[in-house]
């Protein structure tokens, strides 16, 4: 099976590449020295003979979005459409990564896979018009959306906060919004293992399991890093506002997974142990 990973210099796509690999698949990245996904047939000859397209590319300053929507449209919602087209003209299936963000942040029980999308954030609008353009242009689609995604190959919470602790030594983190931190490579797992279950087009919720606030993931962080985990103190989204507005629920539900025999990630706390060591020596 030949895979192509678009945005694989990225975060998520460095780790995929490299799982992808693990599994003995051949596998292509392309970014944006390669290649630009949002011109029509950016992707020129790269899909030829692929099975498998997963697009990790997206325009993923959340703030940033609020001031220049129509930049982040075009690369989250034309790109993605654009990779879709390319992806179904060469009869590959397509992967199209996605984010809590599409939801409205205001649940109080786990977000289910067919809920409304209600983006509140201009990078939420942008993902969730990717997703309807990939839905439309590729039928054999997996839409996975994921959160508070960490790894070893770009800027993450972890990193940041690993160093400001040992910087800083106090540390005010928000408790009042909770999600599920997630790894690339566990994610870039249970894309392989989708797309090796057959999985039906459909979409799914690519997130651990269990669920923490802000605050809490950091002090797992800061004892990690061999720190105090006291000299993190809690604070609240109102004590610092920002340009886009953070979802305070961003706890995503698995029962597509479940449904079709495919293990969802397991529960964040176990995995950012796992992941710590990778993640904060990087
Ligand atoms: N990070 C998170 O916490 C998070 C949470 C939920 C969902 N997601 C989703 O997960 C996916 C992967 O995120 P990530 O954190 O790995 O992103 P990332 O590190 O920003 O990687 C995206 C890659 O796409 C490349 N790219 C940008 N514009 C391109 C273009 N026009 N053509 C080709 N490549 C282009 C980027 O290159 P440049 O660096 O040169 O721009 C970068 O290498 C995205 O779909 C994102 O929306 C992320």
């Amino acid at each position: 099976m030949r895979w192509l990973v678009v945005g694989s210099a990225g975060m998520l796509g460095t780790d995929l590449l490299d799982v992808v690999a693990g599994y003995g698949y051949d596998v292509v990245g392309v970014d944006r020295d390669e290649t630009d996904i949002t011109v029509p047939g950016g992707l020129g000859d790269y899909v030829d003979g692929c099975d498998v397209v997963v697009n990790c590319a997206a325009w993923t300053a959340v703030d940033d979005a609020e001031t220049s929507e129509a930049q982040a449209f075009t690369l989250n919602a034309t790109g993605a459409g654009l990779v879709a087209l390319a992806a179904g003209a060469a009869g590959a299936r397509m992967v199209q990564i996605s984010t809590d963000y599409v939801f409205d942040g205001n649940a109080t029980s786990p977000y289910p896979e067919d809920g409304p999308m209600l983006p509140r954030s201009a990078y939420g609008r942008t993902k969730a018009a990717g997703e309807w353009a990939v839905r439309a242009l590729c039928p054999d689609h997996l839409v996975v959306r994921t959160a508070w995604l960490y790894g070893a190959h770009g800027k993450c919470f972890p990193k940041t906060i690993a160093a400001a602790g040992a910087l800083r030594g106090a540390l005010q983190v928000v408790d009042d919004q909770v999600g599920q931190p997630t790894w690339t490579r566990d994610l870039a797992d249970l894309v392989v293992r989708l797309v090796d279950a057959q999985a039906p087009a459909g979409t799914y919720h690519g997130t651990s399991c269990g669920h923490v606030s802000w605050w809490g993931f950091a002090r797992e962080v800061v004892a990690a890093a061999g720190l105090d985990p006291a000299i993190v103190e809690a604070s609240a989204t109102d004590a610092s506002a920002r340009p886009a507005p953070r979802p305070a629920y961003s706890v995503l539900g698995h029962h597509a997974l479940q449904r079709i025999g495919v293990e969802p990630i397991g529960d964040w706390a176990q995995r950012w142990k796992a992941a710590a060591g990778q993640v904060l020596e990087s």
